[in-house]
């Protein structure tokens, strides 16, 4: 047997029945009929049914056959068959055939496997069984038995297509690919940067870019008018379910063009790249400022598949007498509002009272929420009494309430505080109620982003510092009228994700020092870090913009996989670790000597603390609270202690009896000590200072990735 006539398993159909086929693949799924032994054998194509009998294999294939077992590598040599009427396999594309077996060679055994790999059943109509809770990190230790599955490689395959969609699209454009450094300097946006220390220069480092934004504005000064780059791009910030440390950008820029020429470019290749999954997005995307999306959504990434907008309601308090209300209007507040359209039989007092008034909406940062059942006759609440008939009345009509609403307010002296646990409620509430339609794909450009934050000490870039204001005649020093800037930035978002951002920007280096100063950079810092760069706008640097779009997560909502680590061959898991090639790692005291790095007065800490740092952020990610660098010392020093403990409970307490536990745990500090369930627990006496507790269980706020 050769491999040169080998055939596709996926790609057989009945008009090859009484062909001669070679085939190579893998053993899906076997069913032994004692005589007859039945495969599917699968290749990247799909699957077909193979059938070994002493009949037509003869004895000696058919004892070879006895001996396959799942995932062994074999090649076939057979003639196709039609199936016997109902005995065929709709779940299969190949399923009117199956293949005759004459010949089998076993190219390589498989061992016992970590989780099951078939997908298909082998009989008509039964499921394959896959156990779906496979978990994550077992599933990325494993990797390339993971992606031997047809869904990951229907995932990668979409991938391909969807950037190839891409290159052919910038190229018909008259894009160029060029590729930029990945050991360069820092590029800011925002994240920290992944360093890689260089043996030439001891002590030193490169920063792997956590975008090519300096190299691509190069470009457009050396004239290549229009570039792009499918790119990897390092970040090394806060974890979240839709961050990867390192991830896809397709990444662009053009010379001589404003914001419409972007918007026109994008939202045609976005629509073909949706394309590809079956998904016709409906041309020409809305478009929103910052602020109304702020005013309505209480998000920069508003999710608009449905309604629940918010309704401003300050000024029918202005002159309240209800002295929450009045108290926060005093200190220059805001109350804003949502109606949950005819809901409110699914939300009942005790509901809106005890879990949202008291638990939900805290955990958003606001102190309380308002809310509002509309009833026959007016408004029915617990604080409704304290509102005037004018009050009343314009809640009514302002939320355009009809019987069957509820109407939930937040008041707050701080605007953004507002905005942002109302948008929370929002998106809680749709999520809860059902609410957001399936398979709705709301594009959206979010546009007149403010171009600083305020920060500790003065201002910081909203996006990165090398957008172009709205105006130029502002003072770098006043930090008020900073503030008040706008950019010309603009952000794809889709469904309440942020598919891709960018922006026009600086071509004038006088105009680009001047953002450096209003960032509070000293000219050292400036030359030090950028002085290549403003060099280059000294040199006829033409007005340019671009965009970048993140490639995975476009990916994933796509095929609406749950996370965008099932459209990555080889990704980080949610600790920004690689559970398959156990990276990071430490590495030999020889190796950071050579890199000059032991003198550092790291030799010493250096391993240690990564084992200690990545402690900590796996500790932030799974309690969902994120650190800064203020709080870091206190959580590892706190995080120390309690290793301390438990080396202590470990080492020094092993003739003591265990400490109770509520439930049936392991015991992972004293191994093989059986844990005695509290009395207290079966009573219910441990939840008397619980905040919520259901079915002996403490409750807490639901996590959702
Ligand atoms: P920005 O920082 O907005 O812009 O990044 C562009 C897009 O990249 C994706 N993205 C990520 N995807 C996965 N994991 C991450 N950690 C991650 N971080 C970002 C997002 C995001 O919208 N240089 C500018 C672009 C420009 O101005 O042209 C930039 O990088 O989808």
């Amino acid at each position: 047997m050769t491999f040169h006539d080998r055939l596709h398993c996926g790609l057989l159909s009945p008009s090859d029945a009484g062909k001669e086929v070679v085939l190579a693949g893998w053993v899906d799924a076997l069913r032994d009929h004692g005589e007859v032994l039945f495969i599917h054998l699968r290749d990247r194509s799909g699957i077909v049914q193979i059938v070994f009998s002493p009949e037509s294999s003869g004895e000696e294939v058919c004892v070879l056959a006895g001996g396959l077992k799942s995932e062994y590598c074999v090649h076939i040599k057979g003639r196709v068959v039609k199936r016997v009427e109902g005995t065929e396999n709709p779940g299969i594309t190949t399923g009117g055939i199956e293949v005759v077996a004459e010949e089998l060679t076993i190219l390589s055994k498989a061992g016992t496997l970590p989780f099951q790999i078939s997908e298909k059943s082998m009989v008509a109509g039964a499921s394959a069984k896959r156990d779906e809770a496979v978990a994550e990190d077992l599933r990325l230790q494993y990797r390339y038995l993971d992606l031997r599955r047809p869904t990951m490689q229907g995932h990668l395959i979409k991938r391909h297509r969807v950037i190839k969609t891409v290159r052919d699209f910038l190229d018909e454009q008259g894009f160029i690919e060029v590729e930029t450094p990945m050991l360069t300097k820092s590029t800011p946006e925002g994240a920290r940067d992944y360093l890689v220390p260089s043996r030439h220069y001891p002590k030193n480092f490169y920063a792997l870019p956590q975008s090519p934004q300096l190299f691509k504005q190069l470009l457009m000064v050396s004239g290549m008018e229009r570039y792009f780059q499918i790119v990897r791009c390092f970040r090394d910030e806060d974890l979240r379910p839709n961050r990867q440390p390192e991830f896809t950008q397709l990444d662009l820029e053009a010379s001589f063009i404003d914001e419409e020429f972007i918007y026109a470019l994008f939202e045609e290749l976005s629509v073909r790249m949706f394309r590809i999954g079956g998904i016709e997005l409906p041309r020409p995307y809305p478009r929103m400022t910052w602020l109304d999306a702020m005013n309505s959504t209480g998000s920069d990434r508003p999710d608009v598949r449905f309604g629940m907008t918010f309704k401003d309601a300050t000024d029918i308090f202005a002159g309240t007498s209800y002295s929450i209300f009045k108290q926060i209007l005093g200190r220059g507040g805001c109350i804003k509002g949502i109606n949950v359209k005819g809901q409110s039989e699914r939300l009942s007092k005790n509901v809106l009272q005890n879990e949202y008034a008291k638990e939900i909406v805290p955990g958003f940062g606001a102190k309380g929420m308002t809310w509002m059942r509309v009833v026959e006759n007016g408004l029915e609440s617990n604080i409704v009494q304290f509102f005037s008939d004018f009050e009343r009345q314009e809640i009514l009509s302002r939320f355009e309430a009809e019987k069957g609403d509820v109407i939930l307010m937040i008041a707050d002296p701080s605007w953004s505080l507002v905005c942002s646990a109302l948008g929370q409620l929002r998106l809680h509430l749709a999520d809860r109620l059902g609410l957001i339609p399936e398979d709705l794909f709301c594009p959206l450009w979010v546009t007149d982003f403010p171009l600083f934050e305020a920060a500790e000490h003065g201002v910081t870039s909203s996006h990165h510092p090398f957008t172009m204001p709205d105006r130029t005649d502002f003072d770098p020093e006043n930090i008020e009228e900073l503030l008040s800037l706008k950019s010309r930035a603009y952000d794809l978002v889709m469904n309440g994700e942020e598919l891709g951002g960018g922006s026009i920007r600086i071509n004038d280096r006088t105009l680009q020092n001047r953002i450096f100063k209003a960032l509070g950079l000293s000219d050292t810092d400036v030359e030090e870090k950028f002085g290549f760069f403003l060099k280059a706008l000294e040199y006829g640097a033409p007005p340019h913009g671009g965009i970048a779009l993140g490639v995975d997560r476009v990916v994933a909502m796509i095929l609406g996989t749950s996370s965008i680590r099932e459209v990555i061959a080889f990704p980080k898991n949610r600790s920004a670790f690689c559970p398959l090639t156990e990276a990071p790692s430490a590495v030999a005291a020889s190796q950071l000597a050579e890199l000059g790095l032991l003198d550092l007065g790291g030799a010493q800490t250096l391993p240690g603390t990564t084992e200690q740092q990545d402690l900590i952020d796996s500790l932030s990610w799974v309690s969902r609270i994120a650190l800064n660098d203020a709080e870091r010392p206190a959580i590892t020093a706190a995080v120390a202690d309690a290793r301390a403990l438990a080396d202590l409970v470990k080492n020094k307490c092993g003739d003591h009896e265990p400490m109770f536990s509520v439930v049936t745990v392991a015991n992972r500090t004293r191994e093989g000590t059986a844990p005695r369930v509290s009395a207290f627990a079966e009573t219910g006496e441990i939840f008397k200072n619980a905040p919520a507790e259901k079915g002996g269980y403490f409750k807490v706020a639901g996590i959702l990735e």
